[in-house]
């Protein structure tokens, strides 16, 4: 049986593709007090990702972290090679292409010590197609964070076909350990759980544009003045418990559930993304953003997250 680094022992952290996710799991882990090796084959990358850092430390910072960003704690690698040389945990968060992601694990299997893990970021492919037969693929997990990871606690975990059970429970005590929330998927399936539930609302989103039903900006309402906010605290099924009253979930089911389920019966239809209702989905956003760039809604959505998260600290619901 195969035996994995010491929790305790991780020091070294290679983050593998530095776009979007790679350069915040970067920043995360450098304010969890790793050393992070970092490797990206674009030009410039590594003025992009110290710039994001610097950005994004503030923000680290608002959350209770107090330690100022040391460049020295992060070394810029000059070949994949390099930056998994003496590595204790791999990141992996390159473009999410089935190919490229078979033949970079393909590396990270010959270039690290056999007792450390690798987890990929991968959104929405599946384990036992990128590990196929690798020599070491026990030790292949994914670890999908939300994005930006660097705020968002949430990481599921789940292995492939050929995953020791083993190397999935190191990577949830080890995200566990550095103040993520994990969770175990028992499955692979498309887009794993949080995604496949997000894509659900979605879907009924982009229909009630389709068929009318209220403006963009009211179906964002809909969600983020309403059950979103309750979302925020707990899950849908602790929800519904509530919506029970005093008789919990059980009440909830008998009291609710005919009705929801014959709802259900009229939810089978999907959207269909043509180029009108493509217009109208970017129209409306539009016009709700008021001019506010991407940039700017971004920064408005972590400003407002960071409050969020400061707030669930206090609760003791996240360990950020
Ligand atoms: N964007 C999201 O919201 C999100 C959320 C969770 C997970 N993910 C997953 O994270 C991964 C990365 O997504 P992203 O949004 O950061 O993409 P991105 O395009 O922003 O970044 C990908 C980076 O990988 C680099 N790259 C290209 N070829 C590479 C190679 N062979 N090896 C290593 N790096 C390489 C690119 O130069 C780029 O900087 C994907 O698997 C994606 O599914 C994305």
């Amino acid at each position: 049986m195969p035996s994995y680094q010491s929790l305790d022992a991780v020091k070294n952290i290679s983050v593998v593709g530095t776009g979007t996710i790679g350069a915040s799991w970067a920043t995360y882990f450098l304010s969890k007090g790793f050393k992070v090796n970092a490797w990206d084959p674009s030009d410039g990358w590594e003025q992009r990702i110290l710039s994001f850092i610097n950005n994004a430390w503030p923000q680290i910072q608002n959350l209770g972290f107090i330690g100022e960003f040391k460049e020295t704690n992060i070394i810029l690698c000059s070949s994949l090679k390099e930056a998994l040389t003496g590595t204790d945990f791999v990141q992996e968060s390159a473009p999410e292409q089935l190919k490229l992601k078979q033949s970079l694990f393909k590396q990270i299997d010959e270039y690290t010590s056999k007792n450390i893990i690798v987890s990929s970021s991968t959104s929405g492919l599946i384990m036992s197609d990128m590990q196929g037969r690798l020599e070491n693929a026990n030790r292949f997990v994914v670890g999908h964070p939300f994005n930006p990871p660097h705020l968002i606690p949430l990481v599921e975990v789940l292995g492939g076909k050929n995953t020791d059970v083993l190397a999935v429970d190191w990577a949830i005590n080890f995200y566990n350990k550095i103040g993520k929330h994990a969770i175990k998927l028992k499955k692979e399936v498309p887009g794993h759980l949080a995604n496949r539930l997000q894509a659900a609302l979605w879907r009924e989103a982009v229909l009630a544009v389709q068929n009318d039903l209220a403006s963009v900006e009211d179906i964002n309402a809909a969600v983020a003045m309403g059950p979103g906010l309750r979302w925020a605290l707990m899950g849908p099924h602790m929800i519904m418990n509530l919506t029970g009253g005093a008789g919990g979930y059980r009440k909830m089911l008998d009291h609710f559930g005919p009705g929801i389920s014959g709802w259900w019966e009229t939810m089978n239809e999907n959207p269909q993304l043509s180029t009108v209702l493509k217009k109208e989905l970017i129209n409306g956003i539009e016009e709700e953003a008021k001019g506010r760039s991407i940039a700017q809604l971004e920064e408005e959505r972590d400003e407002q997250l960071v409050e969020l998260l400061i707030m669930l600290k206090r609760l003791k619901k996240t360990g950020h």
